[in-house]
């Protein structure tokens, strides 16, 4: 979204140009409070609102630590929202020059800021606008001397974004090389370069050519040390002009090398997570690693094609002058190299696409085998992943070596055309001249072969480009298979962004999961106040991680309405929503970090003070002092030097830390040990304390203090109500609760019952 050029704000909105009250403007007149820095994000804020966006104040991240926020933390804060966003400078005269300026925000030297509505360069004022002051109050005109008391010169332009994301921000060739087109200086000095570069390539056979028809041949001592000058000269310029050359390609690649992998990373990450579930992450990953291919391609051979290219178009002009005869004999050959090349490539393309896709399914079985290890190896199914892994790489072997055969045909024909326009044409040329065809000096053949060799190459390149080009599509359709799916959210900036109370209702929302035949969630409707504990339970299979996944908006197109504190799920702005939520699941996942870089996740304007208060909830304090670093123990990838209960509890204390409204529980518990279970069950009413909880659990026992209790049954939601409630009205809750708890059973029946039956799966 950021660019580099162009700091022409355009669109319209100049208000209030008829202001007369010339009011002077001192820094505190603008800026205003105690609170200079909060002028700037008010600033900001205002000016983005004008172009339809609702930045969050609270993303903004102060990374510089100065007190007042600084031009390229705003203007990265707006670039998040997805508004277009520059920290710039600017003086009096270009100030003026905006004739048209949407708000521009004008950061103060005490800290504070003011909008720039709109320029008078008659009256030579600036109108500028108080972000702190009301709406309706009118822009003050300030002229340069007062504005210069007050202002650096630092600005901040905010404008829509250039381009929507809506397909025409799609990952293909087009977007490529329109971030190459945005270097357009560095690519006109390549070009240039290229060019001279070539024409000076073909000058030493002409020096050589000299040297051998005065020097040799006539012995002429001091036109030797001239042609030697001139030909150390020309070395010199080649040298130099080739290293500036290449410094330009590794500029220009990297910088769209870095664009590519940023765009694409982004792209990845605002995909949804339905996406991730459909697709095997080896797969994405192996996609995603394509893009390899293209930076290959881009900084490498597309710049040596260009150089090819030029050469051409000086060195054919240059043979035919020489001797058309054998100009053309040159060209034909060329050309003959080219045609073999291109009749191959047909099935070249063919072979090339089964390596591809064999390379593909190798590196997909290797990527899950990697997270499949645990299982794996305590199922001890080696030998079949192995067995599996054989089969792929000898079929990714097989179809290399077909690749490498079919490769080598091409190779093989072009040797004879190669070797007669390096030296067979010598032959030719020598009894052309012999014969009187041709009218050239021995210096002129020697020259003709040095640079009539020269000419091949260009050419098969050029054949190949066509084969290169196809392959890099093919890497570039790769990683767009991935990229070009369409974003989780259409617009990050949009939606609502209420204050979160936790009151949850649900009216009639029905749910099916792509592809499935029966819904699995069926009609449910009920409504929970905020602060309710509210138990989830059922068979599995039953739809309750169906709830907590629409809960999270992790799928959105169900029917029907959820509704948080009244308003509609889908009106929410989605990042909002989840971080507003605390969601702890079965299986969580710990960073490489330590334990309070864990807790804390990242998330801004978090202590340790709040860590310790989390983990303290989340009855992970316990285990985490008795740690040899403590809080600052550090924690490997899969944190394998934790216990899957302490795992848990660290999770529980992550989804505490910003003490959210709503916090799910799915299976938080399940897979702990009866131990840290009590723990965890013990602190719950706690935890559950002035927030909406959400408790999945198989385990009822763990659910008996919850203020009401959600029974579903095959997508259906059978009852609500409190446990003593359900035990007498609801038939499945009971048998469920006496399954698990046929000791308590007050009849003491516990003899006599049958057997337990397992609950089986829907
Ligand atoms: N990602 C998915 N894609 C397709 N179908 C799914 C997906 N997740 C769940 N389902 C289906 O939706 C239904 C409800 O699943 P859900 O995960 O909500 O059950 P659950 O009550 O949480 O079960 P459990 O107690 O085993 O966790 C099931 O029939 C399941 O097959
Ligand atoms: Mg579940």
């Amino acid at each position: 979204m950021d660019e580099d050029q162009g700091t022409q704000a355009h669109g319209a909105g100049t208000g209030g140009k008829g202001a007369d009250a010339r009011l002077g403007i001192a820094p505190d007149a603008v800026g205003g409070g105690d609170e200079p820095g909060r002028a700037r994000i008010l600033a900001a804020l205002a000016a983005a609102r004008y172009h339809g966006f609702e930045p969050d104040p609270n993303d903004f991240h102060n990374t510089a630590g100065s007190e007042a926020p600084s031009p390229a933390d705003l203007a990265e804060w707006l670039r998040e929202a997805g508004l277009w966003a520059k920290a710039s400078r600017m003086g009096w005269r270009q100030l003026m020059k905006l004739t048209d300026p949407v708000p521009v925000v004008l950061l103060f030297s005490d800290g504070s800021a003011g909008l720039l509505t709109g320029v008078d360069p008659i009256e030579r004022v600036a109108l500028i606008k108080d972000p702190q002051g009301r709406q309706s109050d009118l822009p003050v005109p300030v002229d340069e001397l007062r504005l210069s008391e007050v202002w650096t010169g630092e600005v901040l332009l905010v404008r829509k974004p250039r381009e929507a994301s809506d397909g025409s921000d799609n990952f293909d060739i087009h977007w490529v090389f329109r971030q190459f087109l945005r270097e357009k200086k560095m690519l006109r000095d390549l070009l240039i370069a290229s060019l001279v570069t070539s024409i000076l390539t073909i000058t030493p056979p002409f020096i050589i050519m000299n040297v051998v028809d005065r020097v040799v041949i006539y012995g002429n001592m001091d036109t030797l040390v001239l042609l030697a000058a001139l030909w150390a000269a020309v070395v010199l310029y080649e040298t130099v002009l080739e290293y500036a050359r290449v410094d330009m390609v590794t500029l220009l690649s990297g910088r769209v090398d870095t664009r590519l992998n940023l765009h694409v990373f982004n792209r990845m990450l605002g995909l949804s997570l339905d996406y991730f579930e459909r697709h095997p992450a080896g797969e994405i990953h192996h996609r995603i690693n394509q893009l390899y291919l293209v930076r290959n391609f881009f900084t490498g051979r597309l710049f040596e094609l260009v150089l090819d290219v030029f050469m051409l178009i000086v060195l054919l002009p240059v043979l035919f002058y020489m001797s058309s005869a054998l100009g053309f004999v040159s060209l034909a050959t060329a050309i003959a190299i080219t045609l073999i090349v291109v009749v191959f490539m047909p099935a070249m393309r063919r072979v090339t696409g089964q390596i591809v896709r064999a390379e593909t399914r190798k590196s997909t079985h290797m990527v899950e085998n990697i997270h499949g290890i645990r299982t794996i190896k305590s199922l001890a199914i080696e030998p079949q992943s192995k067995a599996e892994w054989d089969l792929r790489v000898a079929d990714a072997a097989d179809w290399r070596i077909q690749g490498g055969r079919v490769a080598n045909w091409p190779k093989t024909l072009v040797i004879p055309f190669d070797r007669f326009m390096q030296r067979g044409i010598i032959l030719l040329g020598a009894y052309w001249i012999v014969t009187g065809t041709v009218t050239l000096d021995v210096g002129g053949l020697i020259a003709f072969l040095m640079l009539g060799s020269r000419l091949a190459v260009p050419f098969v390149s050029l054949s190949k480009m066509i084969q290169d080009q196809e392959e890099v599509r093919m890497a570039i359709s790769e990683v767009g298979l991935v990229v070009n799916n369409p974003p989780e959210v259409e617009s990050v900036s949009g939606g609502l962004r209420p204050a979160i109370e936790g009151e949850l209702s649900f009216e009639n929302v029905t749910f099916s999961y792509p592809g499935q035949a029966s819904p699995a969630l069926k009609d449910v409707s009920f409504t929970v106040p905020a602060g309710t504990m509210l138990g989830i339970v059922g068979k599995s299979g039953s739809g309750k991680s169906t709830i907590a996944r629409l809960l999270q908006g992790i799928n959105r197109d169900y029917s029907g309405f959820l509704k948080l504190d009244g308003n509609d799920l889908r009106e929410i702005n989605l990042r909002y929503l989840r971080r507003s939520l605390g969601v702890v699941l079965q299986d969580n996942f710990l960073f490489r970090g330590t334990v309070r870089d864990n807790i804390i996740a990242g998330r801004p304007g978090l202590t340790l003070e709040d860590a310790v208060r989390a983990a303290r909830l989340a009855g992970a304090e316990e285990f985490i002092e008795r740690m040899p670093a403590g809080y600052e123990t550090f924690l490997q990838e899969g944190s394998t030097n934790l216990s899957g209960g302490q795992r848990q509890r660290l999770a529980i204390a992550r989804a505490l830390v910003t003490d959210p409204k709503l916090l799910i529980l799915d299976e938080a518990t399940s897979a702990l040990d009866p131990e840290s279970e009590a723990l965890v069950n013990a602190n719950l009413l706690r935890i559950g304390k002035g927030r909406t909880m959400v408790v999945i659990t198989h385990r009822l026992s763990s659910l008996t203090d919850c203020d009401l209790i959600l029974v579903m049954h095959q997508g259906r939601m059978l009852d609500i109500a409190p446990h003593r409630v359900l035990l007498e009205r609801c038939a499945i809750y009971r048998q469920l609760w006496l399954q698990q708890n046929r000791h308590l059973d007050p009849q003491g029946t516990r003899h006599a019952a049958p057997a337990p039956v397992p609950i089986e799966a829907d």
